[in-house]
Order: structure tokens, then C-alpha cells, then sequence
């Protein structure tokens, strides 16, 4: 081929490649890459709009109801709607046709492990409406049922719903994917005596029927839906905030998160305003599987975040943070959760920054990206991209430390090497782009292409910014903030590791959990018996009440067996479920034949308490089943 009949090929494929650029860019439903973890068409029709009307029975731990789904068809030709499933019980399914209802044909088919049953409607006049009559299965994967024995008050059950990645589908039939977003209403029915809340507006009062309405008004994507259920009470914390909780938690809860609404004022003077009305937290039982879950308007959170000195409230700022990045700008697939998920630790810095100080904001992130390392050193190099191939595989196992604290650290690099003053109004810049949109993280990097790097060429090259993305490990110009309690720290672990001070003379009774924190984890993994026994009796870290000191504090017992932590041990091992506190604990103890079987003991105790998802994890590691 000549050198010009090249050229001309180039310049036509070119052509090609902007017009279809510009197509999709016009056509706000275009998708823009396939989700693999969806059976859904989004080419081929959309949900803009879901209607639920679920009863919640505690009896069979089983909701039962109703999904009505409003329909926008991409397709002239379609004839087939296909919705997501998992372990779900189909009734019934009926469209809407010239003002009435009528039933229509639907198969589902064979369960995928990962993927649950795809559930094919046929619909050949293109409906605008399609209702499923539905209900779901007592090991649903997205909802806890929880015994009254396994709440505050003892008293009543609580119920609660944990959709994302990919569990909205065990409890709704929908196109369970974040390149689609929709409204939504429901109206839940409980029993009298207790209260529904949801990603949504939520009353203040409860109903004395025990039916609740919600109202989302604004499109969502499938992994944002949730509901809890149980003896659940309000407080108010400010003009738009508020806690729920247990009546016995409330008090404390409202104390602890108090600082909630200046958390949204820093967000909003930095990328504009907050756009979701009310900024709500509700505290779940401890079982609940992580530090805190998104869910717009209402996020939903551990109790083991609740130390009595608002030092673990960083977690309310990072969820916080999702109100921009995560819920108004969507990862369009799983593989770009680093969009969601380390833009959001960015911006929980900088919210962190603003009210507790730049110190503590460092310091939480020097904690975070030791943890990353040693994390490193483990993780095949394709997993330590910030992009990583994820076809075929759980979407579970995208939440690494490296899409959060990979990706905080590239844009706190973005963010030194640029100054504040430019890079500030491009972050707030991308998000208003992409508000109520899907993301990738094409749409990101040519954001920055165009509105950063191209403008100071000097700064940072596209050349850095796809080493960050699409290779392992951390680029060498990461900058890493230092903190100056840490150095001290480092130098007070050294003496008494070495023996020039003792154990009272690190003077740690007035250190903060933060201190801690990386005392123990940069403590080596061979302490001696006396030396544990040394930091209990002058520290009292054994029944610690701060779980993120705990879990540091019980792994150093473990591998130092020392014994005397242990009851203190098992007790944090069965009233918190969190899977970050416990998992690392299990796995330290698995590594002897004694910690396995203590294990074992301690687990069988303790599964009823935890979640789906934490018990899978562990019924692997424990190797109760495959
Ligand atoms: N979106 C996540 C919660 C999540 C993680 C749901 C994995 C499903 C699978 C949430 O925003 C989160 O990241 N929580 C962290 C908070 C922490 C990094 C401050 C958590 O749970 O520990
Ligand atoms: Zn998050």
C-alpha cells in the first residue's frame, strides 16, 4: 500500500471515529461500553422510572410485592425486554397496552453463580410499562434479616438491603447496571411497629399503619435503591441532616456525626452545591458488612465508626463525598470504580482537611497507603492498575485498596502539581459535566486532557497520567505528605523496640486513634509475650471500645499468641461484622493449626451475626466449603 493510500485510510477511520464521537455525545441514553456484570440491553430499551410496592415479612424473612418499571425504547425493532435476576421468585409479569393490563410470557433463565438469571419479557408492542410480581428468597445475598437478639434494643427484627456492586437484583427484578439510571417510588409495608427508610426522602415522623411512601426524584442508578426496616428512631442535627438509629444509640450517634453539616458546606464550597436535598445517616446493627454505604439522601453506616471522639468520622466523609462523586457521576461499568471510589477518597481528605485539620487528613492518608503497599506486594500486576480487566470475574473483587487509595493518590498528585487554584475548578468542572450521567474513565482523562494538562503542558504529561492508570505499582513522582506526630512516632517505636525507653515512656495516654493506627501497624510482627503484655497493663488495649484500634491490637495478639487478649478478642470477633475488622483476624489465625481451630470455634458463634457477603468470605478462607 503507498504511503498516501495509508494516509487517506487514517484520515477516514478518523472521520469515522469523531462522527460516531459526536453521535453518542448528542444521544444522552448512548451507552458507552457494555457492562459485563448486566443482562440488561441498555441499546436496546431503558428504565427511566421504577414503581415498588414491597411488603416486608419478617415471619419468612421474605419481601413480597411488586417492581413497575417505565420503559424508553432505544430500538424500533426490539421486541424483548431483559432484566436482571438473582434468586428471585417470579409470579407474574404484566404489560401495559392501550391503558390496560394484561399478562405477558416471560422466561428466566439457568442461575449464573455470579450473575444471577437473566428474565426475558417478551413484549412486542414495546410497552411503556412492565409490573413484576415477585418475591425473594429467605438467603437473598442483598438482604439481612436480623433477629431481635441481634439488635440494640433486643427487642424487635431489623431488615436492611446492601445492593451494590450487583444485589440489587436478589431483591428487585431490574437492569441492574450504573450505566442506568431512573426515578423511583415505593410503598413499603411493615409490621405497625416498626419503620421503613430508604434512598430517598424520608419523613421525619413515623407512620402509625405501618405503611411508608418514598419519593426519589432524581435518576439513580440500581445500586443506590436500598431499604432498612426495623425499631428505627430520628434525630435531627441540622437544617438538613439528621441521624437514624435505635432509640439507645440515637443520643450518642447525633454526638458523634454533629459536625455533618459543615462536612456538606466544605463539599459544596468546593465543587458546588449539594444536590440531593438532605444529607441523612443511619446507624445500622453491627453486622452491617461495611464502614458505610452511599445511598443518596440516607447513608447507611457501622456503629463501629462510633468512637466517642469523632475520629473515625472520615467514613461519614467519604460517604458524603459519593454525593458528587459516585451518585452524580456514575462508574459506567465496574472496572472504572476507581471513579467512584478514589475520587472519593480524594475528596474525603480534602473534606477531612477542612474541619479536622491538614494534619489529620495526612496522617489518614499515610495510614491508608502503608495498608496499599503491603497490599501491593500481594496483587498480581494487572489487579494494581487503576483500570483493571474485570470481564468475567466477580465484581466483588474490584474493591481493592487500590481503586481508593491508588486513585486518592493520584489526584492528590494532580492536585500538588498543578496548585489548588487550577486543579479545584476542573474536579468541580467534571462533575458538573457528568452530573446525572455515567462515567468512564476516558470521559475522565480527556476532561483533564483538555482542561489541565493541555493547559500547562509543563506540569504533568498524558504520558504520566496513563502510567497511573494502565500500569502496576505507584508511579515514582507520587508525592506522599508527611506528618510530624508520625515522625515522632517513628522515632518513639524504634526506642522502645530497641529497649532505650520503656513501655511508659512512650507517654501514649493521650494519644489519638490515629496514633495508634500506625503505631500498631508499623509495630513488626514478632513481638515478644512480655512486650504485649508490657503495652496491656499500661494502655489497656485489650477491650479497646475503638475498633480500628482493635483489629490492629488482636492481629499483633495473634501473632505473638498472646493469650490474655483473646476473650476481649473473641468478643470483638462476634459483635461486629464489618468485614474489614474481622477478615484480617481470621486470617492471621488460620496460618497455625491452634488459631484454625480456635477459629472455627469462634465462627461457628458467630456466622448467624454476619453478612452474606462476609460469611462467603469466610466460609472460603475457613474451608467450609469451596
Ligand atoms: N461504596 C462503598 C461500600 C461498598 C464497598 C459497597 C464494597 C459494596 C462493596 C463505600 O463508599 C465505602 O467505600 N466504604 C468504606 C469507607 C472507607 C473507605 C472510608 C468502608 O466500608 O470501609
Ligand atoms: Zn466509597
Amino acid at each position: 500500500m503507498s504511503k498516501n493510500h495509508k494516509h487517506l485510510i487514517s484520515l477516514i477511520l478518523g472521520l469515522c471515529y469523531c462522527s460516531i464521537t459526536i453521535l453518542s455525545a448528542y444521544a444522552d441514553y448512548a451507552i458507552k461500553e457494555a457492562d459485563p456484570h448486566s443482562y440488561a440491553q441498555p441499546n436496546v430499551v431503558q428504565t427511566t422510572a421504577l414503581v415498588l410496592d414491597l411488603t416486608t415479612q419478617f415471619e419468612t424473612q421474605k419481601l413480597f410485592g411488586s417492581a413497575e418499571l417505565t420503559l424508553k425504547w432505544q430500538n424500533k425493532k426490539a421486541q424483548e425486554l431483559i432484566l436482571d435476576t438473582n434468586n428471585l421468585l417470579i409470579k407474574k409479569v404484566e404489560a401495559l397496552n392501550d391503558g390496560r393490563w394484561s399478562t405477558v410470557e416471560f422466561k428466566l433463565d439457568t442461575q449464573d453463580a455470579v450473575l444471577g438469571a437473566a428474565l426475558h419479557i417478551q413484549l412486542p408492542n414495546q410497552n411503556s410499562k412492565v409490573r413484576i410480581n415477585y418475591e425473594t428468597q429467605p438467603d437473598s445475598e442483598g438482604l439481612q434479616w436480623l433477629e431481635p437478639s441481634q439488635t440494640a434494643g433486643k427487642k424487635y427484627p431489623f431488615m436492611y438491603t446492601q445492593s451494590e456492586p450487583i444485589k440489587a437484583r436478589t431483591w428487585i427484578p431490574c437492569q441492574d447496571t450504573p450505566a442506568i439510571r431512573f426515578t423511583y417510588t415505593a410503598k413499603i409495608h411493615t409490621p405497625k411497629e416498626l419503620r421503613a427508610v430508604m434512598s430517598a426522602d424520608n419523613p421525619l415522623t413515623t407512620a402509625k399503619n405501618g405503611v411508608y411512601e418514598f419519593n426519589m426524584p432524581q435518576k439513580i442508578p440500581s445500586y443506590l435503591v436500598a431499604l432498612a426496616v426495623g425499631d428505627i428512631a430520628a434525630k435531627s442535627t441540622g437544617p438538613r441532616t439528621a441521624v437514624f438509629t435505635e432509640s439507645s444509640m440515637l443520643n450518642i450517634a447525633a454526638k458523634e456525626f454533629e459536625d455533618t453539616e459543615k462536612m456538606v458546606q466544605i463539599t459544596e464550597k468546593l465543587y458546588d452545591h449539594y444536590q440531593w436535598e438532605r444529607y441523612d445517616i443511619l446507624v445500622l446493627p453491627p453486622s452491617f458488612p461495611v464502614g458505610g454505604m452511599e445511598n443518596p439522601r440516607l447513608t447507611f453506616a457501622t456503629p463501629t465508626i462510633i468512637a466517642g471522639d469523632k475520629s473515625l468520622v472520615g467514613v461519614i466523609a467519604h460517604e458524603l463525598a459519593h454525593s458528587w462523586s459516585g451518585n452524580l457521576v456514575t462508574n459506567a461499568a465496574w472496572r472504572h470504580i476507581w471513579l467512584n471510589e478514589g475520587i472519593t477518597t480524594y475528596v474525603q481528605g480534602r473534606i477531612v482537611e477542612a474541619i479536622y485539620g491538614r494534619e489529620r487528613a495526612n496522617q489518614e492518608f499515610i495510614i491508608a497507603s502503608h495498608k496499599l503497599a503491603n497490599d501491593l506486594k500481594e496483587l498480581p500486576e494487572v489487579d494494581q492498575r487503576l483500570v483493571p480487566d474485570f470481564n468475567g470475574r466477580n465484581p466483588r473483587d474490584v474493591f481493592t485498596r487500590v481503586p481508593y487509595i491508588k486513585g486518592a493518590w493520584f489526584l492528590r498528585t494532580l492536585e500538588e502539581k498543578f496548585g489548588r487554584d487550577a486543579f479545584d475548578p476542573v474536579l468541580k468542572g467534571y462533575f458538573k459535566q457528568f452530573a446525572f450521567k455515567s462515567a468512564t474513565t476516558e470521559d475522565f482523562v480527556n476532561y483533564i486532557k483538555v482542561n489541565l494538562i493541555d493547559k500547562y503542558p509543563e506540569r504533568y504529561s498524558m504520558a504520566q497520567v496513563n502510567a497511573w492508570l494502565y500500569q502496576g505499582g505507584i508511579p515514582s513522582d507520587a508525592l506522599m505528605p508527611k506528618s510530624e506526630r508520625f515522625i515522632a512516632n517513628d522515632a518513639l517505636r524504634v526506642q522502645w523496640l530497641n529497649g532505650t525507653i520503656n513501655t511508659a515512656g512512650l507517654k501514649a495516654e493521650k494519644w489519638a486513634t490515629q496514633d495508634w493506627q500506625y503505631f500498631l501497624d508499623q509495630l513488626p510482627s514478632d513481638l515478644s509475650y512480655n512486650q504485649m503484655q508490657s503495652l496491656d497493663n499500661v494502655y489497656h488495649l485489650s477491650g479497646t471500645k475503638n475498633a480500628e484500634v482493635g483489629v490492629r491490637w488482636y492481629k499483633h495478639a495473634i501473632e505473638s499468641q498472646y493469650l490474655p487478649a483473646y476473650p476481649e478478642m473473641r468478643k470483638h470477633m462476634i459483635s461486629i461484622g464489618r468485614h474489614i475488622l474481622i477478615y484480617p483476624l481470621y486470617q492471621e489465625l488460620v496460618k497455625t493449626k491452634e488459631g484454625y481451630t480456635y477459629a472455627r470455634v469462634v465462627y461457628a458463634e458467630a456466622r448467624p451475626g454476619y453478612h452474606h457477603s462476609v460469611r462467603n468470605a469466610l466460609d472460603k478462607l475457613l474451608k467450609l466449603r469451596k
